[in-house]
């Protein structure tokens, strides 16, 4: 994994956000997918809130995906796998940069098709714990046609990414304001952030 590490990282570096277009590996990204619809078939996908705990505010005017966390006591050997692997970027991380993480955390998340992510930073008003955002994508095949972009917000410039199977994201959770274009297609990711507390 270290070169998709190093890949996330110069990219972070040089461009803001960090791309990583085979980052999961085919039967990661197969099995985590496989997990989100489980998930929804059994309900467990539910829609998500503006802010953390203490300041939640279902507003679907803001955003429509659904989620649900990952249990860092799961016995979902996939689950346990892909937290393996954030775990060694962590170390990476603070091993070649002086980070200081030492805590994160993950959701899976759908939107269905119609659904979006408005214009938003993600540290939330009263929590300045997360440091740095990541994004999996788990969706064979996407087409520009399906849209659901990770749009960049830049000052001079946006960037339109395509959540392609296995492609991971990085960039700093307090910089980077960024969307998800309205998506004509269900597009499954995980996301999390990588927290100093
Ligand atoms: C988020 C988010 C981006 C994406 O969940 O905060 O911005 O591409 N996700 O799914
Ligand atoms: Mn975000």
């Amino acid at each position: 994994m270290e070169a998709k590490f190093e890949e996330l990282i110069e990219g972070f570096i040089t461009n803001r956000i960090g791309i990583s277009e085979e980052f999961l590996g085919l039967p990661l990204a197969a099995a985590l997918q496989k997990n989100i619809h489980l998930l929804k078939n059994d309900s467990k996908m539910i829609v998500a809130g503006i802010g953390n705990s203490a300041v939640i505010d279902k507003d679907d005017k803001i955003r429509s995906d659904k989620t649900c966390w990952l249990d860092t006591n799961s016995k979902n050997s996939a689950e346990l796998e892909f937290l393996d692997i954030i775990a060694e970027f962590i170390r990476h991380l603070n091993r070649t940069c002086y980070t200081g993480i030492n805590a994160c955390e993950f959701h899976y998340a759908l939107y269905e098709p119609g659904t979006f992510y408005s214009r938003h930073k993600d540290q939330l008003r009263n929590d300045s714990n997360r440091k740095y955002s990541m994004v999996s994508y788990l969706n064979e095949n996407w087409l520009e046609s399906d849209m659901g972009q990770l749009v960049i917000h830049e000052q001079e410039t946006t960037r339109h990414i395509l959540p392609s199977n296995q492609k991971t994201v990085f960039f700093q959770s307090d910089v980077l304001e960024h969307e998800v274009a309205v998506s004509s297609r269900a597009r499954l990711s995980v996301t999390g952030w990588l927290k100093r507390i």
